[in-house]
């Protein structure tokens, strides 16, 4: 049996520190301040981000959730970006992303004051963290992913690791983090052009799949005893579910378990990391831009 990396509790444990530091600030007079920017009604979107905004209150941050219509122009956007990069009680500004099709998301990011921008996605920090700058806000669900090897004990040192996707928000960041002095993995950047990407994937000792499509990787991609990663977080179209869908992984969870010393399920691995991660990365800046560090 392989062991299920339980991303709840280790999200949980995460969280419970980071309130304890939001608490310490608070003592100071200082609440750290999350701005999330929602634009459009895209129902899994509409859902991270309320789930973004609950957290945020439950462990004692300032939330503010700008939902906006799909409308907005460009201009309007970068106005609104503008104004919270100038707002004190906002230490942490995120876009949904994907944007609709109009928006340059690429200006947007550029646009986020790099101390705020607690994605990560900001040049100046995509930059901070090849150059293995400490002060980097890194990218919420790489690092994530990152916490749960070091939470199991798997050790990262030597290992080949195999990345599937080069997204800005997870592939790349997720293959420099891996790379990185500390981790040292030896890392492959796969992706939906990979020539035999079976072959590749079974290279792998640390498998982390983001790719965002729905069990894709199978038993062929995955040799025994490997560690399996799976960030993504794919509705399919389920009648005998309430909601009409269900959450499946870009790996076929049933296929691949038997064969894996140790894997995420979806829901409840990789996915409450991110939020987890994103409070702490928040909790940061502030203290970064309060001169609390
Ligand atoms: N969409 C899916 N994941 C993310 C994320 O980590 N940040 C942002 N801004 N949008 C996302």
């Amino acid at each position: 049996m392989p062991t299920f990396i339980d991303g709840k509790t280790i999200a949980a444990r995460s969280q419970a520190s980071t309130a304890d530091e939001i608490a310490r600030l608070r003592a100071r007079g200082i609440t750290p301040g999350l701005a999330v920017v929602l634009l459009g009604d895209h129902p899994a979107s509409r859902a991270y981000v309320r789930s973004k905004d609950k957290t945020c209150r439950e462990l004692g941050m300032y939330s503010r959730k700008l939902e906006l219509p799909a409308s907005t122009t460009q201009e309007e956007l970068l106005h609104l970006i503008a104004g919270l990069n100038a707002d004190p009680a906002i230490h942490g500004i995120l876009v949904q992303s994907p944007p609709p099709r109009h928006i340059d998301e690429a200006a947007v990011v550029r646009a986020i004051d790099p101390r705020k921008d607690v994605d990560g996605f900001h040049p100046l920090n995509v930059a901070a963290l090849a150059m293995e700058d400490p002060s980097a806000l890194v990218p919420c669900t790489p690092l994530g992913c990152l916490e749960l090897l070091r939470a199991y004990d798997i050790p990262t040192r030597g290992a080949r690791a195999v990345v599937v996707g080069r997204s800005l928000i997870v592939g790349k960041p997720m293959a420099m983090l891996l790379l990185a002095k500390g981790a040292d993995a030896t890392v492959t950047v796969a992706h939906s052009r990979t020539a035999d990407l079976a072959a590749v994937c079974r290279e792998a000792d640390i498998l982390v799949a983001a790719l965002g499509r729905p069990k894709f990787l199978g038993a062929e991609h995955v040799r025994d005893g490997a560690v399996v990663i799976d960030v993504g977080i794919n509705r399919v179209e389920d009648p005998a579910d309430p909601r009409g869908y269900r959450l499946v992984g870009d790996v076929d969870f049933d296929a691949v378990a038997p064969k894996c010393r140790a894997i995420t399920p979806v829901p409840g691995g990789v996915g409450p990391m991110t939020i987890a991660m994103l409070m702490g990365n928040t909790v940061r800046a502030c203290r970064a831009l309060t001169g609390g560090e």
